[in-house]
């Protein structure tokens, strides 16, 4: 047959789309995949009882007592979800300078974890070290004439990491960046008989703007002195992400965090190129936040884009996603997807 199309001089024998042309040929082809096994869901922790206090900048998701919260967790076993993150929203009269109630053994984010471990056995309960819910001032370590102190911060964080340990957490994933964390809390760990807990590092955590929502979430906003610039990685700095990440894992990390996640997509791909250990995405309030605002405005298929953002992840080489969208997305891949 003569060739009659311009464009078969440069296609010749090679179509794309032969692949692309039939539901069933795209499923045959189809790369990557989004499980329930790959959800990881960031739950906040009020004190109390029966209480479900919805967060205005987070549409859809809410503060829970804990009593609240073991009843939503075992929904999420039961969906499948392999793991929880909690974070707590601590007392007012309880946040000093030095956040000391991170080192009260009972305090509300080890009390959520020995009820949820107690009722849900089988979901991983993950929690943070970062002394920001614990302080007066939002800041994720002690703060002392204007700065930061590294050392004294993760002598504490250490210390926390344990009790957090003590109370049933599975996971302990610091998040204030601190340097030297990682191999401090192994050993710590180690030390007190907690050789199988393992620590999920916030390894490339940037300055970011996508966290405003969380920090209404757990009341930080209002108290937050200055940025985190000191501390978290400036959104401009990929090799230096890189080079952070791999003290962690020297360190002793046993998986690797990036967060924010969809803007960072560039440091996913290049810690698990680099690295090879399993490498979640945080996929955090801010984001979460604007594909609600926008599908609540009509604007986006807000269901749609939550599948979206989740399924670049995986092709950007994560492992897994932290990301409020857990439930509902659990729900929907029960449904058939
Ligand atoms: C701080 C912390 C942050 C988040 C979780 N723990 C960031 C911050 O307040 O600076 C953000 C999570 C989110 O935005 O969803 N240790």
């Amino acid at each position: 047959m003569d060739k009659t199309h311009l464009v078969d001089e440069i296609t010749g024998h090679r179509r794309m789309r032969r692949n692309r042309k039939a539901d069933w040929t795209r499923r045959m082809v189809q790369e990557n995949r989004l499980t329930v096994d790959d959800l990881i869901w960031p739950i906040f922790i009020v004190p109390g009882t029966g209480i479900v206090d919805p967060i205005a900048a987070m549409p859809g998701v809410s503060r829970m007592s804990i009593d609240k919260a073991v009843e939503a967790v075992k929904e999420a076993a039961d969906l499948g979800i392999p793991a929880i993150a909690t974070f707590p929203d601590i007392e007012m009269e309880l946040r000093d300078e030095t956040g000391s109630n991170s080192l009260v053994a009972d305090n509300l984010i080890n009390k959520a974890t020995a009820a949820i471990k107690k009722a849900v056995p089988n979901i991983g309960v993950i929690t943070d070290v970062a002394l920001d819910p614990f302080t007066s001032h939002g800041h994720d370590g002690i703060l002392r004439d204007g700065e930061i102190v590294n050392d004294e911060t993760v002598d504490q964080v250490v210390r926390a990491a344990v009790m957090q340990a003590d109370a049933g957490a599975d996971i302990i994933a610091p998040s204030e960046m601190m340097d030297g964390r990682i191999g401090a809390i192994r050993r710590g760990l180690d030390a007190s008989g907690h050789q199988n807990v393992g620590i999920m590092s916030y390894a490339t955590k940037f300055s970011s703007g996508f966290y405003g929502p969380y920090r209404e979430a757990i009341n930080t906003s209002g108290l937050l002195k200055g940025d985190k610039n000191s501390y978290y990685i400036s959104p401009a700095n990929g090799t230096e992400a890189l080079r952070d990440a791999a003290l962690d894992v020297e360190e002793g990390a046993d998986m690797l965090m990036v967060k924010p996640g969809i803007a960072y997509l560039d440091i996913c791909w290049r810690i698990k190129e680099a690295f090879g250990l399993p490498v979640f995405a945080y996929q955090v309030s801010g984001e979460y936040t604007q594909i609600k605002a926008a599908a609540m405005n009509g604007w986006i298929d807000g269901e749609r884009i939550m599948m979206e953002t989740l399924l670049c992840f995986k092709r950007a080489g994560c492992d897994g996603i932290l990301t409020y969208f857990a439930v509902d997305v659990a729900r929907k891949l029960a449904k058939g997807g």
